[in-house]
């Protein structure tokens, strides 16, 4: 692909799914006359497509026949859904986002999804590790809720991210951990997966937010404290098939939190699948260790701390302690 279009973003192309849908179900290849017929374009718009792909990283036999030899295992459009705006490496893909949304050239639910990230943001302003192979992206969605409940996002960020890795079959139990984390509970406990919300839009209301999703799909880059599905999982794992479920997942808990019962029955589902261990809160400069009981109505954490009180924990960190 030309590094333009890469540093532009490769949009959905009905025409070359078309094309790599073909050579998928026609796997002893076709002749490109009988593609260009079938897809509406000419022999050499064909060829034209046909190196593009093999820039992404597609492996083609090309004799009389184009044959498909190889996929690379790369979240594309025409791979993971039309919904999908894809650039190879980027800063974050929360900044690519704000960016293409300040340009107009991405719509209410359309993803930013990138291979690598070079300044990958975590909450309260870490680093997100971001090497090939993991999944990296962001989801504008327009949203008209008060300020205080925007701690419900990320949740819901999580609770795709869960409910994605249940389909595999784990070789470990996970649990969600407030507001936006999946942890796998091995020996020590470890970070799979992790959310971020950033808003925009007026003072106490709110236009857009931007969800970003990271998860360790193939690689767990803080070797002691983090892991990925493919550590945990009993089969091996595609990054294409894992964004595929994830968006899929992700869109359906979206029609669902947007639903009259909707937050009732995710809140619920969220309590019954989270750490309900002890906990350590840290809020700025004061900390204090606790258990984890439930999920406020607004999406906050329930903690109760030592003395038997409760308190509800709106922002900060939250430390799964054992
Ligand atoms: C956390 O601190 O747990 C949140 C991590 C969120 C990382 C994702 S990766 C995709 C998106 N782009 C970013 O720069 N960050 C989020």
């Amino acid at each position: 692909m030309d590094s333009s279009k890469t540093q532009r973003g490769i949009y959905f192309d009905e025409k070359v799914y078309n094309l790599i849908n073909l050579l998928k179900e026609n796997s002893d290849g076709m002749s490109g006359e009988s593609i260009a017929q079938k897809i509406g374009v000419t022999r050499a718009y064909v060829s034209k497509m046909i190196k593009n792909l093999k820039n992404l990283g597609y492996k083609f036999e090309i004799r009389k026949k184009y044959k498909l030899l190889e996929s690379p295992d790369i979240p594309l459009p025409w791979e993971v859904g039309k919904n999908v705006i894809f650039f190879e490496s980027v800063d974050s893909t929360q900044l690519k986002c704000q960016e293409l949304l300040k340009k107009g050239k991405i719509e209410n639910g359309q993803w930013v999804l990138a291979i690598t990230q070079s300044q990958g943001r975590g909450r309260l302003g870490r680093r997100w590790e971001s090497p090939p192979g993991n999944f990296y992206g962001s989801v504008l969605l327009k949203i008209d809720i008060p300020l205080k409940e925007i701690t419900k996002i990320p949740l819901l960020g999580g609770l795709s991210v869960f409910r994605t890795l249940k389909l595999y079959s784990l070789k470990y139990d996970i649990k969600l951990k407030w507001p936006n984390d999946v942890w796998v509970i091995t020996d020590k406990p470890k970070k799979i997966s992790g959310c971020i919300a950033e808003l925009y839009g007026e003072l106490d209301r709110t236009d857009f937010v931007i969800l970003g999703v990271g998860v360790n799909v193939k690689n767990s880059p803080l070797q002691d404290i983090s892991i990925s599905l493919t550590d945990i999982s009993e089969q091996s794992v595609s990054l294409i098939d894992f964004t595929q479920k994830l968006l899929k997942t992700f869109e359906y808990i979206w029609m669902e939190f947007n639903m009259g019962e909707g937050w009732g029955k995710i809140r619920a589902e969220i309590e019954n699948n989270m750490w309900r261990g002890r906990v350590k809160v840290s809020k700025g400069h004061s900390e204090f260790v606790g258990t984890a009981v439930g999920i406020g109505k607004d999406g906050s954490l329930i903690v109760q701390r030592e003395d038997a009180s409760y308190e509800e924990v709106y922002y900060g960190d939250v430390f799964i302690w054992t």
